[in-house]
């Protein structure tokens, strides 16, 4: 329940995509808003106000001369205990409005008159060619500079049959934006590295050597770090989780190939090729992956066959780098967090394992309670002895994990 106790205004403009709208409805609703709809007379042509009042289960206003609210004045009315005013979709014409401040129906009228307070965001929705129109590209940097959240657009298949700029986003892409819409932007313009998942060690072509992390820690990590304003790479051994809205993706095996992908992030100038941009360094890296400590030394490459009854692999192994390790030794590291699943005496060996990989703040758990589940408890280890984040789901436990990790930057900033 992300949104629990939150009143949103959704505000729906003329385009196809106006049949998402029902689904982001609803699951606003179940995140625990209360939703507001507001229609043009051109959105009313895609879908109708009956629909949206049965799935918001509130009362839609579509003119501006409505006399069911009693002073007649919608357009102030509506938004004066709205914590957030969405349009979706957002139309050509009517970024073009909210850019002049024009106020000729009640959707615009009431964002004119919205309280300074209540944040603006618009999912525009249209044909590529209107994205690209100069003017509509003007429009959408004069609203941005007035403080307009712009969400997308996404490019793609379009109802239209071209293809392009200009595709709203989706429902669940738009639910992510509104929810990090609330979330305080500690970590802003900041670049943060997240390793998640486990890793798998070929042993031949069919078999291999892997652990129980699911991934949905460093997964929650990664999209409370987003939520928090940050760049966020993510670098994934096997898991069977979408990559978090917002976040850029690497799937990995090996243990070697997480290594040689955080190295590259970790040190090398990945985008001035492409942008001529200098990247900046990642600010933060943070070790959620459960790293397998070893792998088979010559893996074979033909499957290994059972030739009697009595027979067993003789497997040899190596170590594998230790990842956090080696980032946490480089010159100007980035603020390391590490992880400690342990099986038992947490208190002793994370507080220890802090120390040999010579990182700031170690997060312990107990590996099997977690691997896989829901919730999870933390203990986070720092200089100053240790802290415990009560069991809670890992998406609540992320959140203030970021907080504590920001607060904690802050200070080596000072
Ligand atoms: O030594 P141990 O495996 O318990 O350390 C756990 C921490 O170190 C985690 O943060 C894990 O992601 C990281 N690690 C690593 N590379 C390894 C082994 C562990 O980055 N090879």
């Amino acid at each position: 329940m992300r949104l629990a106790g939150k009143k949103i205004v959704l505000g729906l403009t003329g385009g196809v995509a106006c049949y998402k709208i029902a689904e982001l409805t609803r699951a606003l609703g179940k995140a625990g808003a209360q939703v507001q709809v507001v229609m043009t007379q051109s959105a009313t042509q895609f879908i109708t106000p009956v629909t949206m009042q049965a799935l918001s289960g509130n009362p839609v206003y579509t003119d501006q001369w409505d006399t069911r609210i009693h002073n007649n004045m919608p357009h102030i009315d509506l938004t004066r205990d709205a914590d957030v005013i969405v349009i979706a979709p957002c139309s050509t014409n009517f970024i073009s409005k909210l850019a002049h401040g024009t106020c000729d129906d009640l959707l615009s009228t009431m964002c004119v008159a919205r309280p300074h307070h209540v944040p603006l965001l618009v999912a525009p929705a249209m044909n590529v060619e209107m994205w690209l129109n100069p003017a509509t590209q003007r429009n959408v940097a004069q609203i941005k500079k007035d403080g307009i959240q712009i969400l997308g657009p996404a490019a793609g298949e379009q109802a239209c049959g071209e293809v392009g700029m200009g595709r709203m986003l989706e429902v669940d892409q738009l639910l992510a934006e509104i929810i990090a819409s609330f979330q305080a932007k500690s970590l802003a313009g900041k670049e943060v590295l997240i390793t998640a998942g486990p890793t798998f060690e070929p042993i031949d072509p069919v078999r291999g050597i892997t652990n129980l992390s699911s991934g949905k820690m460093g997964y929650a990590i990664a999209q409370a770090a987003w939520e928090a304003g940050a760049n966020v790479t993510l670098i994934s051994g096997p898991t069977a989780l979408d990559a978090p809205y917002g976040t850029h993706r690497i799937s990995v095996q090996t243990a070697q190939q997480m290594h040689d992908a955080v190295m590259t992030y970790v040190k090398a100038d990945i985008t001035a090729q492409v942008t001529s941009t200098v990247k900046k360094p990642q600010d933060v890296f943070i070790a959620v992956a459960a790293v397998a400590d070893w792998r088979v030394a010559t893996a074979s490459t033909q499957k290994i066959k059972k030739t009697s009854d009595s027979d067993t692999p003789q497997l040899e192994f190596v170590q594998n780098p230790d990842i956090l390790a080696s980032v946490a030794a480089l010159p100007n590291a980035p603020y390391c967090v590490g992880f400690a699943a342990e099986s038992e005496h947490l208190l002793h060996y994370g507080a220890a394992k802090r120390i040999k990989k010579n990182v700031p703040l170690l997060v312990g758990n107990i590996g099997h309670h977690t691997f896989g589940t829901d919730e999870n408890e933390l203990i986070l280890f720092d200089a100053n002895g240790h802290t415990a984040l009560p069991r809670a789901n890992k998406q609540t436990l992320a959140i203030q994990l970021i907080q504590e990790i920001t607060q904690r930057l802050n200070k080596t900033q000072q």
